[in-house]
């Protein structure tokens, strides 16, 4: 039987806290000095917290008032693992990878016993996953979060927006950026994958304690780590901010149309700023590159969230002037949940279409936008899709449809938003634009493809490779095994092909 009195159950009155019962117990009243336990007051109510945290105390145990740092475990009532993580996150404190969420039932068991109870599966509360696992039901489901082994792949991890580990990150962003100027592709991927793992955990690293069993974190990110919790800051990134060469690559790359080789020239010939280089009558710049000074200001500015949507009102639109039944959706960083870009990516697709209008769509579109004097670049490059293809086995390959990269004249007009971001006299803005048009039943393989994060595209096809003898592109899934192409409808199919709990797009920031 409970030993214990039952949560109070309906209207609470507000009592006065009894400070005598809220008391901490002096050090040599605790017999089991390796639990700190901490009591959640959510849906228990004051009255029963005071009760339990002095049952607890007068049982050898050590309670404390308040959540910190010592606490181990935390017990609550009626409260789910994803309830009391919410609970940690709205007040702002960082829940240790070490603490462990428990139900009211362990405590009960506990004072039963006189003494610790073993915790387990039962006891351990779980932190909700959104849609259930497509493959061993139940056993990832019935795991908490915290006893669950972190992946080493992003497509194994959820990775919202929510970053605990801005410091560590953006540290670790720009040594992977860094070396991927200096085109030292390892340690750019050891930086990236590092980066990655943090922005998926659920708390704040505060000791190198925390980074105990987290996968991709070698010996040389474990010292900037540990640089960073002791100094505030890291002396290589430090350094790297400084460098020359890092300052000129980022500079450069800015400009749509530049990247490494170019910049390397401009470098290596003794450049140093944008405007040096634009006004040197010896350089010859592609056509890309011209668009890209002349827009220099608009689309070094992110694209917001209502620019986005505007963007996508004026792609409907031209889009379904030619093909009533095309179906555009939003993907990139947007379909994710960013609240801004560096451009806006479409998928264009339609059940019902021939081949030919299908290789027509967007040339129409982009020459009724051309008529309309809306557009200002365009680049169209042509389909190499083949059904019967295999999936690239290269993890960063590009794919084969049809797509067009451009930018865009976006009137501020069209635009839903406070017109804070909007310059004096000028009535537009130049937006990057990416449209991509692809088969009817490839479009759960473009969709997932074209939603990115980049990392998480890259462990999606490294895990299917490496641990389902699979392989994946943003066209197809094919069986290495049963040498069958699998096909699906949805990206939620691709997933359950793969044996992969389904990740939402806005759990893909990895
Ligand atoms: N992509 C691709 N082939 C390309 C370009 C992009 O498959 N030639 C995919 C990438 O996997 C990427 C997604 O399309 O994740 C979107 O690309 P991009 O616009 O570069 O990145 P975003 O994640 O949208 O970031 P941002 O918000 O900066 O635009
Ligand atoms: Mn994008
Ligand atoms: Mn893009």
């Amino acid at each position: 039987m409970d030993p214990l009195p039952t949560a109070h159950s309906g209207p609470r009155k507000k009592r006065p806290r009894q400070m005598g019962a809220l008391m901490s117990s002096t050090p040599q009243d605790v017999k089991f000095r390796d639990l700190v336990l901490f009591i959640l007051e959510k849906k228990m109510g004051t009255s029963r917290r005071a009760f339990l945290m002095e049952l607890a105390r007068s049982k050898g145990f050590r309670v404390e008032n308040e959540l910190s740092d010592s606490v181990t475990h935390i017990v609550a009532e009626n409260n789910s693992g994803s309830d009391v993580l919410e609970w940690l996150q709205v007040q702002n404190i960082k829940a240790s990878s070490q603490l462990e969420f428990l139900d009211i039932s362990w405590l009960v068991e506990c004072m039963g016993a006189g003494k610790p109870v073993q915790t387990t599966g039962k006891h351990q509360l779980v932190v909700r996953r959104d849609h259930p696992p497509s493959s061993n039901p139940g056993l990832q489901n019935t795991l908490p979060q915290t006893a669950q082994k972190i992946s080493q792949y992003a497509c194994e991890r959820r990775t919202t927006l929510n970053n605990w580990n801005h410091v560590f990150t953006d540290a670790l962003d720009i040594l992977a950026e860094n070396s991927e100027f200096r085109e030292n592709e390892s340690c750019c991927l050891a930086f990236m994958r590092a980066s990655s793992v943090l922005k998926s955990l659920p708390f704040t690293v505060s000791s190198m304690k925390d980074t105990e069993g987290i996968p991709c974190l070698g010996d040389k990110v474990k010292c900037i780590i540990e640089e960073i919790i002791e100094d505030g800051e890291s002396s290589e990134v430090k350094a790297v901010l400084n460098d020359e060469r890092y300052q000129s690559f980022k500079l450069f790359t800015s400009v749509f149309g530049v990247g490494l080789k170019t910049s390397e020239k401009w470098f290596q010939m003794g450049f140093r700023t944008l405007s040096k280089v634009r006004s040197d009558k010896s350089l010859k710049f592609t056509r890309m590159q011209k668009a890209g000074f002349l827009y220099y200001e608009d689309l070094v500015s992110s694209v917001t969230k209502a620019e986005a949507e505007a963007v996508s009102m004026l792609v409907k639109e031209a889009v379904r002037t030619f093909l009533p039944s095309a179906l555009v959706t939003l993907t990139g960083g947007f379909r994710r949940g960013k609240k801004i870009g560096h451009d806006v990516d479409f998928l264009i697709t339609s059940p019902e279409v021939t081949e030919e209008k299908e290789q027509q769509l967007l040339h129409q579109v982009t020459n009724l936008w051309e008529k309309k004097g809306l557009l200002l670049y365009c680049d169209h490059v042509e389909s190499t899709f083949e059904k019967l293809k295999l999936p690239s086995r290269k993890v960063d390959a590009l794919d084969h449809f049809q797509k067009c990269f451009l930018i865009l004249k976006l009137d501020h007009q069209r635009v839903n938003s406070d017109q804070s971001s909007q310059q004096e006299g000028k009535t537009w803005k130049a937006i990057r634009v990416d449209l991509v048009m692809c088969p009817y039943e490839r479009r759960a393989f473009a969709l997932l493809g074209w939603t990115g994060s980049r990392q998480f595209e890259r462990d999606l096809r490294r895990y299917a490779t490496h641990e389902r003898k699979m392989m994946l592109d943003n066209h197809a899934l094919y069986d290495k095994a049963k040498r069958i192409f699998l096909k699906a409808e949805s990206e939620e199919e691709i997933f359950a092909h793969l044996g992969l709990d389904y990740i939402e797009p806005w759990e893909r920031n990895a």
